[in-house]
């Protein structure tokens, strides 16, 4: 009688073990898939730019642009995002990823002024400011050269 109680509080503790661990496992399931989609997602929306957005190029669309664009390019970009705009340059400062500007993913909005504004004012530690560096009117011909390699939209 003592004895077969004793098994029945074992059998129930590790049943209520098993119960713990499985619910343990379920719930970091749920908040690893969570936190994993959560972080997918925050990854792929871009940090749109409002004001920018509604910048228009003033620079006419022309060979003579994307030309000048191109030459600007190849001079002050290409060390990072590499020489035909896929990401691929030798340079990235801070062990960043200098992004690929051939593809249709923006991390800072798609527009003609939302690219003007992250050239002109920079994202980050690796992509900076180039306002000092470059006059509007060559960041916008910078910003042809881009479309004219990039995906059309
Ligand atoms: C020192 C390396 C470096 C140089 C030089 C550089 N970039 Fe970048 N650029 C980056 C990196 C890295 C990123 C990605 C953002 C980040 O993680 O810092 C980036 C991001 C960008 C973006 C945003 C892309 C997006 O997805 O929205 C644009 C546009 C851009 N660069 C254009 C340029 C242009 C144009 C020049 C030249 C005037 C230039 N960059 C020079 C490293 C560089």
């Amino acid at each position: 009688m003592y004895l077969k109680n004793k098994f029945a509080v074992r059998g129930s503790l590790f049943a209520a073990n098993r119960f713990i661990v499985a619910s343990f496992a379920i719930v970091t399931l749920l908040f690893g898939l969570g936190g994993g989609i959560g972080s997918a997602r925050f990854t792929q929306e871009p940090k749109r730019n409002v004001e920018a957005q509604k910048l228009k190029n003033p620079e006419p669309a022309n060979d003579e642009s994307v030309e000048a664009g191109k030459k600007l390019y190849q001079r002050h970009c290409a060390s990072c995002h590499g020489p035909q705009g896929k990401g691929d340059g030798s340079l990235a400062l801070a062990g960043g990823t200098p992004s690929d500007l051939t593809d249709d993913t923006w991390d800072f909005g798609s527009t003609d002024g939302e690219i003007f504004v992250a050239i002109r004012d920079g994202v980050s530690t690796d992509m900076l400011a180039y306002k000092d560096k470059l006059s509007d009117k060559q960041i916008w011909q910078i910003v042809h050269y881009l479309r004219s390699i990039g995906p059309k939209k």
